[in-house]
């Protein structure tokens, strides 16, 4: 329709060109999240966490009954939620799900209704709607694949197995809650295997995007090479 097109080539009236988008891809426990958020914030751009949107719809079908594999039923639940984006926190049905989104299984829960293509298909719009002048950062699997294709600038964040298990540990550990090492390698290596071979939107790096490899790689340096990388652009 129109005005979604319009919207999707929709140009910054200053400069005449369109609103950049700078995508961050990469499997789970890679540090996109943060490294992603701290762009934005250095460049006073808009941040996607399209991740969050597929945490949402898992955890909207389960409140409904419905399960994570019935792809038309979840399509259609995802077309009603009601969404609301308040800096750090999340609104579902006027219910703050910031918490409650963030859990393990809520995780394993989006990585399985995250295969529906008829799914991803309801979420394409709600993400083009975050590209907002003066710009936008964008993490994910498909940012750059799929969901943004002319985004400026698309990296790659990935590390090994191993580092990106024992990231998510500590993370868990600081958070207070249960962590067992080999149950979150497990759990990684599944949604690392379903993520890739799925047939929409698998995760892959796009040609054009560059790789970055963090097992040596503090967030700081992470941020800083994606900032050079992108101011080398303008
Ligand atoms: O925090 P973590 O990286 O583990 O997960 P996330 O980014 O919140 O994404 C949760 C799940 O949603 C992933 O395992 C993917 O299966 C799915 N997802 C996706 O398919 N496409 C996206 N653009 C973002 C997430």
């Amino acid at each position: 329709n129109l005005p979604r097109l319009l919207r999707l080539f929709c140009q910054d009236s200053t400069m005449n060109k369109p609103i950049p988008v700078i995508a961050i891809d990469g499997p789970s426990a890679s540090g996109k999240g943060t490294v992603a958020q701290r762009v934005a914030t250095h460049l006073g751009f808009h941040y996607l966490d399209s991740g969050a949107l597929y945490r949402i719809v898992a955890l909207a079908s389960q409140q409904a009954g419905i399960a994570w594999s019935n792809a038309e039923a979840v399509a259609k639940c995802a077309k009603q939620l009601r969404l609301r984006f308040e800096n750090e926190q999340v609104w579902l049905n006027d219910q703050d799900v910031s918490e409650a989104i963030r859990s393990e299984a809520m995780g394993k829960g989006a990585s399985q209704v995250a295969v529906h293509q008829a799914l991803r298909q309801v979420l394409s719009s709600v993400q083009h709607d975050f590209r907002q002048a003066p710009g936008l950062v964008a993490d994910g699997r498909d940012m750059g694949t799929v969901i943004f294709p002319d985004a400026v600038l698309k990296v790659f964040l990935t590390a090994s197995t191993e580092v990106r298990a024992q990231r998510r540990y500590q993370q868990l550990l600081a958070k207070q809650q249960a962590a067992d090492y080999q149950a979150i390698l497990q759990d990684l290596l599944e949604r690392d295997a379903r993520d890739k071979n799925r047939a929409s939107a698998p995760l892959l790096m796009a040609n054009d995007g560059i790789l970055l490899e963090t097992d040596h790689l503090s967030i700081v340096e992470a941020v800083e090479r994606v900032l050079e990388n992108y101011q080398a652009l303008l």
